[in-house]
């Protein structure tokens, strides 16, 4: 039975190879861009099939004949029925959402077909894979009528093998993509956060040796400034080879053999410049294995936790962050590109940030790689966002798997120093092993960074006096602890915050991951008055003073640096389904609030340089 049908019966979408022969999701090749690469970027044919009518019969059985859209067949004759055609309906371009690209689709919710034709000639001995950046959220792929597999999950990459499916002319790939929201989902049903449906990010052709370096990681040990620690993974039938790490610009060459699986872990002295977000220090790393060549652009750097410190290199430091969501700076839609990624990074650079929250989900590799090049440390998140089903061991298996992906992609960026395994969820037994669960997997695939989640502290009201406490069980097993409030908003005024205290029983440090208010733009009146730039002004003047007075804050990511679309937010004039609490419009205007956030963070910079 294929996902499909299971959505349509089950109304809900559960990742399950269906069909005899088809290919499984191959494991993610490392640093795509470094690859010999051909895009398929572009326009690609479209089919808008809200029924699935391209995958099911009428009684909603899987159409396997040429009814079913993958097959892409054309009439033979005119009297032959053929209810779909892909060359006359339509186009859409990749990578891209489909919500902004047509009005009739910006809240649509459903399949999409996609094909893409292309003619390519592999080299003889080379094997060839197809690499997704990111599709959201069910992606169904086909070849040449073949199915290929299927991938669940909005925001992170896939890669299937075609060496033995391409031919070198009149090949044709389809994608079903499938945005249904589902309770069993990684997001579930419920976000704060337009639903872009899609292939949003790029498709590209990636040709490999027949033993090439499929993964490696190369990172300073824990607590060390000196110290590197790694591994590295030949994918191939010659997996016993000889594999030499480069680093040119400081004369370093140093060479392993890897085991039977093709495996070599490492360990070994360098005396390099530190990655730091003043100086974000970048080498050439080359890996070269007897059979291939990866070259990569890496910093280094350490960072661990003291107590309620945060050590970056060995040195206590403080995270002057924003929250993003992967929305394109100047255009509608999903940003996927080095300059969406430049833009947004520019804007939270102007603020005085060293630092950014990704909410609430994997973004685009672009913006890792940019946050390595400009010096932003990052916070990267999996959407396990508000309340999932935490009993459902397909939800947990998804979640990893997310999870794992997102650590795969990224576990060689210098500016990541933070995995958060969860958004604002409800204590709860289920909820506590399953967010364990995810903290024990990012700690054991990658031993050098911290792991922390966004928490909800419980208030305590003695007379006039109110104490905030961070208590959540869960805490005891993360790195950092990160906190969500919004006082002055949601709860209280803004003024409250000036009685306001924090108490942790943990010894962690504190990062306030979200906290803020909504302003429209240009609309100006009383600090009383919601909406209004002068309401927000006024909101974040009062947090910053309660934020300064909490003694084991070490960071702070406000929400948000611009306003994002959120069907939730159906207030006419003001809202017009976005969420305002950005300190730019989505036109890049900046609103007061911007300047009260960039004045403390300078005002911290300058005593940060002090130190
Ligand atoms: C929540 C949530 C965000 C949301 C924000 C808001 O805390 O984490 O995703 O957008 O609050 O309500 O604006």
């Amino acid at each position: 039975m294929s996902n499909l049908l299971r959505c349509l019966t089950v109304g809900l979408c559960l990742p399950l190879l269906s069909s005899r022969g088809a290919a499984q999701v191959a494991p993610l090749i490392a640093n795509i861009n470094a690859r010999q690469t051909t895009s398929l970027d572009g326009q690609w044919q479209a089919i808008v099939d809200p029924y699935d009518v391209g995958a099911l019969d009428y009684r909603a059985q899987p159409l396997k004949n040429n009814h079913a859209f993958y097959k892409n067949y054309k009439p033979q004759s005119e009297s032959e029925l053929v209810e779909y055609d892909f060359d006359t309906s339509g186009q859409l371009l990749v990578p891209g959402d489909w919500n902004t690209q047509r009005e009739s689709l910006l809240f649509y919710e459903g399949s999409v077909w996609y094909k893409r034709s292309f003619d390519y000639t592999k080299s003889l001995k080379n094997r060839l894979f197809l690499h997704f950046g990111a599709c959201n959220y069910l992606a169904a792929v086909y070849l040449n009528g073949e199915e290929l597999g299927e991938h669940e999950g909005g925001f992170t990459p896939f890669d299937f093998e075609i060496t033995d499916r391409v031919r070198a002319r009149g090949n044709f790939l389809v994608l079903r993509i499938n945005n249904t929201r589902g309770r069993d989902q990684v997001p579930t049903v419920n976000t704060d956060w337009w639903n872009y449906g899609g292939i949003t990010r790029s498709v590209t052709l990636v040709e490999v040796p027949e033993t090439f370096v499929q993964d490696y990681f190369i990172q300073l040990e824990k607590g060390s400034t000196d110290q590197i620690t790694g591994w590295l993974q030949l994918n191939g039938a010659q997996l016993q080879q000889n594999v030499t790490i480069r680093i040119p610009e400081v004369g370093f060459s140093k060479t392993f053999a890897t085991n039977s699986r093709g495996r070599a872990n490492f360990s070994f002295g360098a005396g390099l410049t530190l990655w730091t977000p003043e100086n974000p220090k970048l080498y050439t790393v080359e890996i070269a294995s007897e059979t291939d060549q990866v070259t990569d652009r890496m910093g280094f750097r350490s960072i661990e936790v003291r107590g309620t410190d945060i050590l970056l290199n060995g040195k206590p430091v403080f995270l002057r962050g924003i929250n993003l969501h992967e929305e394109a700076p100047m255009r509608r839609g999903r940003a996927w590109s080095d300059d969406d990624a430049r833009t947004l990074l520019s804007w939270a650079k102007e603020l005085g940030c060293n630092f950014v929250r990704l909410a609430h989900y994997p973004h685009n590799e672009s913006m890792l790689r940019a946050a390595d090049q400009m010096g932003i440390l990052v916070w990267g998140e999996v959407p396990v966002y508000w309340t999932i089903q935490w009993e459902n061991p397909q939800t947990l298996h998804n979640a990893e798997n997310q999870l794992n992906e997102m650590i795969a992609r990224d576990h060689n960026r210098a500016a990541l120093i933070i995995y958060s395994v969860a958004n604002e969820t409800p204590i709860s037994d289920a909820r506590n092993r399953f967010l364990r669960q995810l903290i024990q997997d990012a700690h054991s695939a990658d031993p050098t960074r911290l792991v922390s989640a966004a928490l909800q502290a419980d208030e305590v009201v003695e007379e006039k006096h109110i104490t905030i406490h961070i208590n959540d069980p869960i805490a005891s097993d993360l790195d950092v602890l990160g906190n969500n409030e919004y006082i002055g908003w949601y709860a209280r005024r803004p003024e409250d915050a000036d009685s306001i205290d924090w108490i942790s029983e943990y010894d962690k440090p504190l990062i306030m991951s979200e906290f803020g208010g909504d302003a429209l733009f240009g609309y100006h009146g009383d600090t009383f008055a919601r909406w209004t730039e002068e309401y927000q002004e006024n909101l974040y003047e009062h947090q910053i003073a309660m934020l300064k007075r909490i003694p084991f804050l070490r960071g702070t990511t406000p929400w948000i640096l611009k306003d994002f679309r959120s069907p939730r937010r159906t207030l006419p004039r003001y809202e017009d389904y976005f969420n305002r609490k950005g300190l730019v419009s989505e036109h890049g205007e900046k609103k007061k609030a911007f300047f009260v956030l960039q004045r403390f963070y300078r005002e911290l910079q300058s005593v940060q340089l002090l130190k």
